[in-house]
């Protein structure tokens, strides 16, 4: 299995090919199905007219978990109860915890700017837990957009903590939906291995750069 390299393609044929019980952590931020444009530009990614595609990626991500891992997704309080449910209802996956990851500033917009995002915590078997001082709000910047320009870059110091909770140095993570590589690159800096799948040349490009 290729480790350490950001693959182009749709994650769930790419996933195919990966050996079952490979992965001993999965965090991933894929589209939440809203089919909105972002920002003031308005800008749109692949795949985010239905939460299928997601959900359906769950399938392939629990049989490449290895026994007593873990997965992390990110998803929107909209979002939310349509995932569970089908978390569910057809996979084997357990729901452990929700988190918050609560911004310093806000959204934009006017009433009820945006200032948090949810991320479930999913389990195959009976994962183990390292840090003692990690709570279920998790306080981080909002990203600053100006290096990938990608609208859902996700803070590198955050994916870091969960790493860090989640995994040893050595262990091989995987993120499906990984847009301008923010996961690898704080698997990078924590000497794990990793693999990103991206389906948008356009962010695969960027990564090479080095984002
Ligand atoms: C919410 S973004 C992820 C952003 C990422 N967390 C970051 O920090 O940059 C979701 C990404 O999934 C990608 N995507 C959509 N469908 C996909 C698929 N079938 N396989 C792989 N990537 C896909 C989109 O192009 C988008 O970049």
């Amino acid at each position: 299995m290729i480790k350490n390299r950001i693959i182009q393609g749709d994650c769930i044929e790419v996933m195919k090919n990966f050996p079952s019980n490979s992965i001993d952590l999965i965090i991933t931020d894929p589209p939440y199905g809203d089919n909105i444009g972002y920002g003031w530009n308005n800008k749109k990614i692949k795949n985010n007219e239905t939460p299928l595609i997601n959900c359906l990626a769950l399938i392939e991500m629990y049989r490449l978990l290895k026994r007593n891992s873990s997965l992390y997704i990110f998803t929107n309080w909209k979002h939310y109860p349509f995932l569970t449910e089908f978390i569910l209802r057809y996979t084997k996956l357990k729901i452990r915890h929700l988190i918050v990851w609560k911004k310093h500033n806000f959204g934009l917009g006017w009433a009820f700017r945006h200032q948090y995002e949810l991320i479930l915590v999913l389990e195959k078997g009976n994962p183990k837990y390292t840090l003692t001082d990690f709570s279920d709000v998790q306080s981080c910047s909002h990203i600053n957009h100006n290096k990938t320009n990608h609208p859902h870059e996700k803070p590198v110091d955050l994916l870091e903590k969960i790493i860090k909770h989640s995994s040893k140095e050595g262990d091989l993570i995987l993120d499906p939906f990984c847009g301008s590589g923010s996961t690898c690159k704080a698997s990078n800096n924590l000497n794990r291995k990793w693999i990103g799948i991206e389906l948008d040349k356009k962010w695969c490009k960027i990564n090479k750069k080095g984002g």
